[in-house]
């Protein structure tokens, strides 16, 4: 699909490290070139026609991604530096201002680092605290199993829309139901989730979404921070500086712009977010088609890998094109490194979910994650590479 697009493709690699970052397709260095080389001038400070450009062009990115995942209006969607950054400034921006000691903070134990380290911060701070939502057998959420959770001081169900190891989609238009009627707030990480299946935050009814646009075919150092018009206004800035007020004096009044500008403090990543609007049209009416292709390479991969006895698979059963696994007698990374001769690129280790290891017993794996221009044939070759019989000899 569109494999012609990704010009690092043609260097002859095999990339199934789309759940760590994305390629590149050739339209976003157009765009960002052509920033760079003829309008490169700052954004919402001048009065010039070159600036009045980029004012445009930075609008029309927000505008885009807010269609693209389908909010109400483009002042929901502030550009950030990626997931992490977005999730830092609902937590300490928001939820450092409304939770008090004693509430209750729920996760779960397959969170990535960027959606449990802020908050394990912030319990510190106000004395919360953090519960997880068990995991089934398949070590994915159920609106069941959430309901179990919950507890009369739960106020947050804080949790990824994908998970990034096990990959399961959580139900989450459920999980907002049930949560808004106990007055209690969702807020998804969608990193993992965005460039992979259709969003429609308005239907999911999410409070907060927070995503990267690397790992949507995007730049680096771009990320997007989208939420409920009510809950936005109430986020207290946790970066100070130009562009985000409208006035301050010597005794120190200040007055901040609204949102969007309020939270995007300093020269923003100009070149980046063009180029994401760039991307964004790329993949815009796309993303039901490439959930079913990566879904259907899983479900390929994993019919031939069952013929791999050596080959243990962690989560047969998600509905999203990531899958771990480990080779029996082999330690994940060696794994890696040896596909590596093949250049074959997947990614080992504990993919910074650090406590999934309480869930699945196991520390590392290897992990593929597809992406929209993987195909069977670059599967066989990877299977045939798990199945040489000297692979083990040849990696001790
Ligand atoms: N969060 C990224 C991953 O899962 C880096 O690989």
């Amino acid at each position: 699909m569109n494999r012609e697009d990704f010009w690092l493709l043609k260097q002859n690699v095999i990339y199934f490290d789309n759940g760590a970052t994305t390629l590149k397709p050739h339209c976003l260095s157009e765009a960002t070139d052509q920033y760079y080389n003829e309008y490169s001038t700052n954004a919402h400070r001048g009065d010039y026609e070159l600036s009045l450009k980029v004012d445009a062009m930075y609008e029309n990115a927000r505008k885009l991604v807010a269609n693209f995942i389908h909010a109400k209006d483009p002042k929901q969607i502030i550009f950030t530096s990626g997931a992490t950054d977005s999730l830092n400034k609902i937590i300490f921006g928001y939820y450092a201002n409304t939770l008090k000691e004693g509430d209750h903070v729920l996760l779960t134990k397959s969170e990535h680092a960027s959606n449990m380290l802020p908050w394990f911060e912030l319990a510190d701070q106000l004395h919360l605290k953090i519960d997880y939502i068990p995991l089934d057998e398949n070590h994915q959420v159920t609106l069941e199993n959430v309901k179990k959770a919950i507890t009369e001081n739960t106020k947050v169900i804080s949790i990824a829309h994908i998970t990034n190891v096990i990959g399961d989609v959580r139900p989450i238009k459920e999980i907002t139901k049930y949560a808004h009627e106990r007055g209690i707030d969702v807020l998804v990480d969608g990193a993992q989730s965005v460039a992979h299946i259709p969003i429609h935050v308005e239907q999911l009814d999410i409070d907060f979404l927070a995503f990267s646009a690397h790992k949507m075919y995007g730049p680096t150092g771009v990320g997007v921070l989208y939420g409920k018009e009510e809950k936005l206004k109430n986020i207290h800035p946790i970066i100070f500086g130009g562009g985000m007020n409208t006035s301050f004096n010597s005794d120190g009044i200040r007055v901040y712009h609204e949102i969007p500008s309020m939270l995007e403090a300093g020269t923003p990543n100009i070149a980046g977010v063009i180029g994401f609007g760039r991307v964004i049209e790329y993949l815009q009416g796309k993303m039901e088609m490439i959930h079913r292709h990566e879904v259907e390479l899983k479900k390929y991969f994993i019919e031939q890998a069952k013929k791999i006895k050596e080959l243990e698979i962690y989560n047969e059963n998600t509905d999203s094109g990531i899958i771990a696994f480990n080779y029996k007698g082999i330690f994940a990374q060696d794994l890696a490194i040896y596909l590596d001769r093949y250049h074959i690129c997947v990614r080992a280790g504990n993919h910074c979910a650090k406590v999934l290891k309480e869930e699945i017993y196991v520390k590392n794996t290897v992990r593929i994650s597809f992406g929209l221009y993987n195909t069977k044939e670059e599967i066989d070759q990877l299977i045939t590479v798990l199945k040489n019989p000297n692979m083990k000899a040849e990696i001790i």
